[in-house]
């Protein structure tokens, strides 16, 4: 039998992080849907004003989380790695539904898997930077006098991808673990039953010698 121990493998802020980045987000694709004319749901003024309050509140919100990503070493985790990537793929097209383990084992040194890495990673590089370019360029059209229809597609466009990764992302996250709440309970409490694994911890540094 494999043997799992408790870990602390998400910090306080990260939790935060990722809620109030999943709250604006849905308040975000809510709202610029509804601006977008696909459906009627708080009134197309409404909408705007609560879209552009939001878009601010997630723009504060990123400046803060690469702050923490960057003081904490906590970007190293999204480094790229095409070892054990097509296993990974393979895995999530092929494996999971002949019920075979997971290739990769998660440590609190390596959260991400190689496919998750490169996800996060070409949203944090691609999508967010063209949502938040086209979305202040919208904001400011008049002001710079940028044509609006490039923009409002591009940005369109970036929230449609932003929103099926959000569908993909709640579907993997709900149906894979054990029970729902596998992936879901450490997101909130911040621990997680994981395998022992010391192996990938970073060597310890060489104390500082006293000549
Ligand atoms: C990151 C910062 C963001 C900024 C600064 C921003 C800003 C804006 C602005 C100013 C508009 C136009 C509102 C108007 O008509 O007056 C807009 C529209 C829209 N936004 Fe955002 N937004 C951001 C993020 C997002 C996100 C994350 C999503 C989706 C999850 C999203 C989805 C949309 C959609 C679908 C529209 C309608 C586009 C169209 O005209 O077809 N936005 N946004």
């Amino acid at each position: 039998m494999e043997r799992t121990k408790r870990t602390f493998i998400y910090p306080l802020f990260e939790r935060f992080w990722h809620w109030s980045q999943a709250a604006l987000i849905v308040v975000l694709g809510l709202t610029g849907f509804e601006i977008h004319g696909s459906y009627r749901l708080f009134g197309f003024g409404n909408a705007v004003s609560i879209h552009n309050t939001a878009a601010i509140l997630l723009l504060i919100l990123v400046a803060f989380t690469i702050f923490w990503h960057f003081t904490t070493g906590q970007w190293k985790q999204y480094v790229p790695t095409t070892k054990n990537l097509g296993a990974v793929i393979r895995y999530y097209a092929v494996g999971i539904f002949k019920h075979e383990p997971h290739p990769v084992r998660r440590t609190r040194y390596a959260k991400l898997n190689p496919l998750q890495k490169l996800v996060y990673l070409g949203f944090k590089l691609m999508i967010f930077p063209v949502l938040a370019t086209t979305g202040l360029l919208y904001m400011f059209s008049n002001q710079l006098g940028v044509p609006i229809s490039p923009v409002a597609f591009l940005h369109a466009l970036g929230a449609f991808v932003l929103l099926s990764f959000f569908i993909v992302h709640l579907y993997i996250v709900l149906t894979t673990g054990r029970t729902p709440l596998t992936y879901l309970k450490p997101m909130i409490t911040g621990w997680e039953e994981l395998e022992e694994d010391e192996s990938a911890a970073p060597t310890p540094a060489p104390e500082p010698s006293a000549d």
